[in-house]
């Protein structure tokens, strides 16, 4: 029997979709022997009778799409599921036991059934249902997404064990859908290192919530949930990276920490007075329709398309209200849940702080969806550099990395008289030592530059009257 159930997690594990199957061996466990009578008798008798039908093996029952719904309900089970106290009727309150058998009733597909369920949960479980119901799974499946999960597809109403057990890596529900994700994180320095002298290291939920998950990119759950564990790391960084709470905010973990990584800067569309990333009003597609109008050859944005982008986001008397916030991101899903052990983390300021540094390349501006995930459109990487461009890149920008030389020059004044500081002292010396050797010059260059500036400014201010 246990090499059934390991079988069965095998199976799982390899092909998580094939819910048939897995119900056909769940039934064929249940047979397997008497006691599943036993443990029944602990249920109450109106669930019994519902089962003394639903706990034997049929050719279920064939819907409109051509699936098969099984209908069996393991009495064993069920009896040790947490719902045990709970009668059938509490869920499938449209059932009459007495006459549902003989009448057919025509159900489209599983999803459909599943979804004609989903209010099921609410009564009892309303505190997690709310919090399901702000997530990107929940906005997903508003939006007429079939993939996103239900309550059902995440725990299974007549199965359900207590989630405190702590359950193996493989058999967290996420993996089902997040098949990639979930095969990245397991070989990763969390999924190498379950347990480290006793503390567990996250599955997915730890980082991302089980029910209130949103979009990764968005807002700092996800940093906030690795500090919550790393608790000292702003400490441990700050030993070697100046102002690290500044580089945490510009950068995502996995940025430094999954050295192969690909990387790109995210300009986010950001609301400075509500202080979040702006989202896509439902029913009006602004973005989509803005950014292609301005870049109909899908070449990327350049500086100009997205100075007027941002103008239009500015209308209507909210005059920087709307700020592009920059940070760095890796590429890819997979590549956010491959982490290393730390002597294998990024930690050569070079990487970002030098002319031409590769995680500046590639350039994407999004704003957040009806459903909270990024929609995106490429950008020219050339707006990075251009002092037009940083006045709304505001605050992001890594020295050296772009080009832009009257804020470099100032930041380094600024970075020079703050060198009686002493920690951290040798190092910005260090990193800014070819700059200092060029400072003299550039000193001298920055009254033309001052002066460039003037003129910048006066371009923008004609720009704003011509409207
Ligand atoms: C006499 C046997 C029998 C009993 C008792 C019985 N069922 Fe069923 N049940 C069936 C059959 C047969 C079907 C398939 C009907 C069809 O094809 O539409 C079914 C279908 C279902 C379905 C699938 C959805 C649907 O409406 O077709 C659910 C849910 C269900 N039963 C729940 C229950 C619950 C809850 C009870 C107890 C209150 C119960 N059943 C008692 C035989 C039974
Ligand atoms: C906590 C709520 C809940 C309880 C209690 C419950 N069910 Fe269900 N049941 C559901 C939901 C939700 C679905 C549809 C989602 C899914 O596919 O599992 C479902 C689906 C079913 C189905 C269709 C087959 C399937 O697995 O999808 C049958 C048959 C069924 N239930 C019978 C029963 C019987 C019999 C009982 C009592 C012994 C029972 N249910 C108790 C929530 C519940
Ligand atoms: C009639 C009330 C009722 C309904 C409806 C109901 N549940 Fe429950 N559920 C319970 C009770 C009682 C428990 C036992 C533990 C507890 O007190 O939280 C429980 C426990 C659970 C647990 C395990 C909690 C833990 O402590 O680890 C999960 C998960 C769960 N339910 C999911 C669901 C889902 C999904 C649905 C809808 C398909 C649902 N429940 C509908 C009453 C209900
Ligand atoms: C994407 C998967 C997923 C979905 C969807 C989901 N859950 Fe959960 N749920 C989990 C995980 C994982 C846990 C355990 C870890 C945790 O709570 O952080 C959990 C825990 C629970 C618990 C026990 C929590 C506690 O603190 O006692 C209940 C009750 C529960 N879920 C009910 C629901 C209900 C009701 C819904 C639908 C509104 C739902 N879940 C949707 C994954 C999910
Ligand atoms: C150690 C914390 C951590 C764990 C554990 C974790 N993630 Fe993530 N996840 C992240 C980070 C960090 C990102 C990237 C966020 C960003 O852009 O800054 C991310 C991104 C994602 C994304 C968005 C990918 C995209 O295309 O943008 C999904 C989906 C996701 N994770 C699912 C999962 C699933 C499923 C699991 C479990 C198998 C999991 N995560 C485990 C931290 C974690
Ligand atoms: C039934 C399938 C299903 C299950 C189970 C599921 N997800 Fe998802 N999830 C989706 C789909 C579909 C999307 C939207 C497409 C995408 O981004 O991959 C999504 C999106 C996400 C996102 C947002 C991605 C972004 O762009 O930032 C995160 C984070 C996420 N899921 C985490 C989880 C976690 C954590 C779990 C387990 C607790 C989980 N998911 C379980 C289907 C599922
Ligand atoms: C600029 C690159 C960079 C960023 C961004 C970064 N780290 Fe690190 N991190 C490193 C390097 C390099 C080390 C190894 C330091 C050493 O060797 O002392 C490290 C070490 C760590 C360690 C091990 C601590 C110890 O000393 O034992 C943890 C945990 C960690 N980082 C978590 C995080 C988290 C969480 C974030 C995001 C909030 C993050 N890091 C962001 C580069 C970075
Ligand atoms: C649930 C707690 C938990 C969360 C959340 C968590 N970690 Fe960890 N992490 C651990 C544990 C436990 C270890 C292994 C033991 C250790 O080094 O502390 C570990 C190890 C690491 C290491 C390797 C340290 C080394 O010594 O080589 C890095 C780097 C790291 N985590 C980064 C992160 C990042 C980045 C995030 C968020 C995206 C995160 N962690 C979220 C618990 C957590
Ligand atoms: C993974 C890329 C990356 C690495 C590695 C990195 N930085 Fe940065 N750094 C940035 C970015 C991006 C910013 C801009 C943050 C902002 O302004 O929002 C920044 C900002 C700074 C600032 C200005 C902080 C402030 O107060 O505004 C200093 C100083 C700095 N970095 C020094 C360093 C040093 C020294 C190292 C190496 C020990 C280093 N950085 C490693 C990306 C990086």
């Amino acid at each position: 029997m246990s090499t059934l159930c390991k079988l069965t997690d095998r199976f799982l594990l390899s092909r998580p979709k094939s819910l048939i199957l897995h119900s056909l061996f769940a039934l064929l466990l249940s047979f397997a022997g008497p006691q599943a009578h036993a443990q029944g008798s602990t249920l109450a008798k109106e669930e019994l009778a519902c089962l003394s039908c639903h706990d034997k093996v049929g050719p279920g029952k064939a819907l409109e799409s051509g699936e098969i719904l099984s209908l069996a309900i393991s009495t064993k089970a069920y009896a040790e599921s947490m719902h045990k106290e709970t009668s059938c009727e509490d869920c499938h309150s449209d059932i009459d036991a007495k006459t549902h058998s003989k009448t057919i009733k025509t159900i489209k597909s599983k999803r459909d059934f599943a979804l004609s369920m989903r209010e099921s949960c609410r009564t009892c479980h309303t505190k997690k249902f709310t919090q399901y119901e702000d997530s990107v799974h929940a906005a997903l499946i508003k939006d007429g997404n079939k993939e996103a999960p239900l309550c059902s597809d995440c725990h299974n109403p007549h199965t359900v064990r207590s989630t405190k057990i702590p359950a193996p890596h493989a058999a967290n529900g996420c993996a089902n859908c997040h098949e990639d994700i979930f095969k990245a994180s397991t070989k990763d320095v969390h999924g190498l290192t379950r347990v480290v002298n006793g503390k567990t290291a996250p599955l997915c939920a730890d980082c991302h919530k089980a029910h209130d998950v949103q979009a990764a990119s968005l807002g700092n759950g996800v940093k906030d949930a690795c500090l919550s564990c790393h608790e000292n790391s702003i400490n441990q960084h700050k030993e070697w990276l100046p102002n690290a709470a500044r580089h945490f905010e510009a950068i995502s973990c996995p940025v430094c920490h999954a050295p192969t990584a690909q990387r790109r800067v995210n300009l986010r569309l950001y609301d400075n007075v509500a202080m979040k990333q702006i989202s896509e009003k439902t029913g009006v597609p602004q973005f989509e329709k803005l950014t292609q109008a301005a870049d109909a050859k899908d070449l990327g944005l350049d500086e100009r398309a997205l100075w007027s982008l941002l103008k239009e986001f500015n209308q209507e008397g909210s005059q920087g209200k709307t700020v592009l916030r920059g940070r760095l991101e890796v590429l890819s899903g997979v590549e956010a849940h491959q982490l290393s052990e730390k002597s294998k983390a990024i930690k050569d300021c070079n990487v970002c702080h030098q002319k031409g540094a590769a995680p500046f390349q590639s350039v994407t501006l999004t704003i957040a969806g009806p459903d909270g995930r990024p929609i995106r459109h490429g950008v020219q990487k050339d707006v990075l550099t251009s002092l037009l461009a940083t006045e709304s890149v505001r605050g992001f920008y890594a020295i050296g990395s772009t080009r832009i030389k009257l804020l470099d020059t100032l930041f380094i004044m600024v970075m020079l008289g703050a060198v009686s500081v002493p920690i951290g002292h040798m190092t910005i010396k260090r990193l800014f030592k070819s700059v200092r050797e060029k400072l003299a010059a550039e000193k001298i260059a920055a009254h033309s530059v001052a002066d460039e500036k003037e003129s910048t400014h006066h371009r923008r201010t004609d720009d704003d009257t011509s409207k």
